[in-house]
């Protein structure tokens, strides 16, 4: 008798900012270059992952590590990976306050001609007023309106790509007879990765899933029960939930647990005593779950997320998978130090001790025929 497992889709979190996301000297100093990006994203696709997703963001943190201060353009970099991939999902990120959604929505559609319907997109609405305001295109918005804004943002957009003509009077866009060719063949999957109040019913509402973060394993299990249930209240039986996972492999746990030793030992305080400058300034910082993430790590901050799963990679697995199926998560979304070696141990030895644990990927029987 086969034994039922749970089925994960498996996604890397692409490194379209240098150093990755370990604020360190000492930990491998990653590029920020579409090339690097490019083999990560083949790589992946090699091994069976589901999907390549990039983050957007616009300014960097600064200090000796340099932390971010290059970025690649989202979009730009996934038209390419649609390009010189075939078979992984390949999805990009957008800041609702900067794109007018007319812009996105043609984006969309010729991306999603370039990657033959394997488009997603992930939609910000903004938490770093800083980021978005050396450009002068963060808008003056409390936490509720910065999602008033997406709401209305989705819903032009998803008329654009569905409508001939689009009239729109809102309180953020006025469309007139808009006319916007090509249309996707579907309207794409759309994630968000809000988790307050006001950043879950929005994702709920308007999204097919939700990215989340856990500050430990039981937070992860926490937030993604409660994604489930306020979806389920709704009658949302569809909506999918992506946890975010920092993950440090080594030979055994303590090979691990030194090289987590070692980026610490480097860690960038300078630059993120600047992020958590930068997320501060929000005047409506006490609904900014991201600034309220890194105001209470205060003084234990440290190089790399305090919920990193570190060991070997049956270490690894077994937590994985623990968390995966208790808190019910659709998708693993991957961060690792070294988005080739580390990536391929991911791909491998630990898609196998997620298998022996109870989780089905892809990527497993991508390799086992
Ligand atoms: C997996 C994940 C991916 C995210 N990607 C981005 C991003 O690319 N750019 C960005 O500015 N913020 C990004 N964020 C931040 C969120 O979109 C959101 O602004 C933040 O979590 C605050 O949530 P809230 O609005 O519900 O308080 C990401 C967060 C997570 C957990």
């Amino acid at each position: 008798m086969s034994e039922t497992k749970k089925p994960v889709e498996l996604g890397v979190f692409l490194p379209v900012g240098n150093g990755g996301w370990i604020t360190s000297t000492t930990s491998p100093q990653l590029p920020a270059t579409y090339e690097y990006n490019k083999d990560v994203a083949r790589l992946a696709e090699d091994m069976g992952f589901d999907f390549a997703l990039s983050m957007a963001k616009w300014r960097g943190y600064g200090g000796p590590s340099k932390h971010w201060d290059v970025t690649l353009e989202s979009l730009t970099t996934m038209a390419g990976i649609a390009e010189a991939t075939s078979r992984i999902g390949v999805w990009g990120t957008i800041h609702t306050m900067i794109f007018h959604p007319a812009v996105v929505a043609k984006m969309v559609a010729v991306l999603d001609q370039i990657s033959n319907g394997r488009f997603g997109l992930n939609l910000v609405a903004g938490s770093n007023p800083v980021d978005q305001g050396q450009m002068g295109l963060w808008r003056d918005l409390d936490h509720a309106g910065r999602y008033a804004l997406a709401e209305e943002w989705i819903t032009v957009a998803k008329r654009l790509w569905t409508e001939d003509r689009v009239d729109h009077e809102g309180a953020f866009y006025k469309l007139e007879d808009c006319m916007s060719n090509p249309k996707p063949r579907n309207i794409p999957p759309i994630i968000c990765a809000g988790t307050s109040d006001s950043g879950f019913r929005f994702t709920i509402k308007n999204c097919t899933g939700s990215f989340m973060l856990g500050s430990n394993r039981d937070d992860f299990v926490k937030t993604g029960l409660r994604a489930k249930e306020l979806a389920a209240e709704v009658g949302r039986t569809d909506f999918k939930t992506y946890g975010l996972f920092t993950i440090v492999p080594g030979a055994s746990d303590k090979e691990a647990e030194e090289r987590v030793d070692y980026y610490n030992s480097g860690v960038d305080i300078e630059a993120l005593d600047n992020q958590t400058r930068e997320y501060s300034s929000d005047p409506s910082v006490k609904q900014n779950t991201m600034a309220k993430r890194f105001i209470s790590q205060g003084d234990a901050r440290n190089s790399m997320s305090p919920a990193a799963i570190i060991g070997s990679p049956e270490t690894i697995a077994r937590k994985l998978a623990d968390i995966a199926i208790n808190a019910e998560l659709d998708g693993i979304t991957v961060i690792v130090p070294d988005f080739i070696d580390d990536l391929k141990t991911i791909g491998t030895t630990v898609v196998e001790g997620l298998h022996e644990a109870g989780v089905m990927t892809n990527a497993y029987a991508h390799q086992h025929g």
